[in-house]
């Protein structure tokens, strides 16, 4: 690794605008995963990348040093092809869980590496967790014996994937640094290059409820990352999904399970179903197995046996109840009319607020508490019909999540346009 650079220098460098050679690149990250450049030193540089942003040269060389400062999976004992799939976040978003496992039962093995929720979004492990006894966190051999064996596992990254991201994305949380598209798109794949995959489909979500509020941004966060995959050797393409209703009815962690275990069994909301299977067949095509037809799969039933074996592979019991919470909260309309917005941005903040999410990364989450749609926008309501209730174990949090969800969700007395739901495709 290269040596002789002044961390100052290099922030310096940045913050007046100008461009980081590969050599400083190379130096800033590992120096800074090694520990001699300290937190407030990345702290700056982080900032200035945030204000000033970086060439293509640059992101690209930047995700390659977060790569090597870590391992990078060998997946080549695996005999399935591999395509995985990463959502920038959302709120309701519990795709992976039905789309793994159908993924899976078409022919593919799906290495699926998730995080944790922060905020307002959810996060697949938390959700994964509220299954009594199931594991997220597995060996490496592990991770790949299931991958032979089952053709799926959803689970933590190890510690040894990407140490210069895990570190860097804990700094950016708490330095106001996270919404740069050149540090999101390095961050999310410098770790999904890592692991191995050779297909990656990317859920962009735009909207109220995603971390991209306007198409604009998302549209260059997915080119940046799908050219990132490319140029890796993974045949990346991204998918941009609007994100400013929730997805389904569900929002939380048991109450989402519960709402993919319908999906697998056939039934589950309309949106739901429809974006597994827009990302399923991507996947699919991507992986050179574009003649499964991943509809007949799940109405087989071989999609919810594949759930049921990863489940079990991990420690879980795919046949125990789930968590429910102790205290429900129905809101009613107060008019007749259609519902005409469920804004995502509200909504999550409810359930958080409820306790299924955290606030600090090491907040425990409570698996029960949630939201739950009675209906979406277009649907009619009349006055006093329920249109969502709060879920949670601890009715004191009730007022703060209903200020939250009260304006998040209006009744109007035309019925709302519908949006579609993928609204553009970038390869
Ligand atoms: N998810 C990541 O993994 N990294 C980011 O920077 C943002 C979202």
């Amino acid at each position: 690794m290269s040596e002789g650079f002044a961390a100052v220098d290099v922030i310096r460098t940045k913050r007046d605008g100008g461009v980081l050679s590969g050599a400083q690149i190379d130096w800033v990250l590992d120096a800074y995963t090694r520990g001699a450049v300290a937190d407030e030193q990345m702290a700056a540089l982080a900032m200035a990348i945030l204000l000033r942003g970086m060439t293509p040269g640059e992101i690209a060389r930047w995700t390659a040093a977060m790569i090597a400062s870590g391992e990078r999976l060998d997946l080549s004992t695996v005999d399935r092809p591999t395509a995985d799939k990463h959502s920038t976040g959302g709120v309701g978003d519990k795709i992976t869980l039905p789309l793994t496992p159908l993924v899976a039962a078409c022919g593919a093995a799906v290495p699926q590496l998730s995080g944790r929720g922060l905020g307002h979004t959810g996060g697949t492990l938390d959700k994964l967790e509220s299954i009594p006894g199931l594991r997220t966190r597995l060996t490496n051999e592990e991770f790949v014996g299931q991958l032979r064996d089952v053709g799926a596992a959803i689970c933590a990254a190890g510690d040894e994937l990407a140490p210069a991201d895990r570190k860097l994305y804990a700094l950016r949380d708490v330095t106001g640094t996270v919404e740069s598209i050149p540090l999101i798109a390095s961050s999310i794949m410098s770790k999904k290059i890592a692991e191995g995959t050779s297909a990656l489909v990317l859920d962009v979500k735009v909207g109220t409820g995603a971390f991209m509020k306007d198409l604009g941004n998302a549209r260059e966060l997915a080119r940046t990352m799908v050219d990132l995959g490319n140029a890796h050797g993974v045949t990346t393409v991204a998918l941009l999904t609007d994100m400013s209703t929730p997805l389904g009815l569900a929002i939380g962690n048991a109450v989402e399970v519960a709402e993919s275990l319908e999906v697998l069994a056939g039934g589950g909301p309309a949106d739901v179903v429809a974006l597994t299977l827009a990302l399923a067949r991507e996947m699919l095509d991507a992986a050179g197995l574009s003649d499964v037809d991943p509809a007949a799969v799940l109405s087989s039933g071989q999609a919810m046996d594949s759930w049921r074996a990863v489940v079990r592979a991990q420690g879980g019991d795919p046949d125990a109840a789930l968590p429910v919470a102790r205290e429900t909260e129905p809101v009613r309309a107060s008019r007749d009319g259609y519902v005409s917005t469920v804004d995502a941005w509200g909504i999550g903040v409810a359930a958080w607020r409820l306790g299924a999410g955290r606030a600090r990364k090491e907040d425990p989450v409570s698996f029960g508490a949630g939201v739950l749609l009675h209906r979406r926008p277009g649907d009619r309501v009349r006055a006093g019909d329920v249109l969502y209730e709060l879920r949670t174990d601890e009715p004191e949090r009730f007022p703060a999540a209903l200020a939250e969800a009260e304006g998040a969700v209006t009744v109007t007395e035309a019925p709302p346009e519908q949006r579609p739901l993928v609204l553009e495709r970038i390869a």
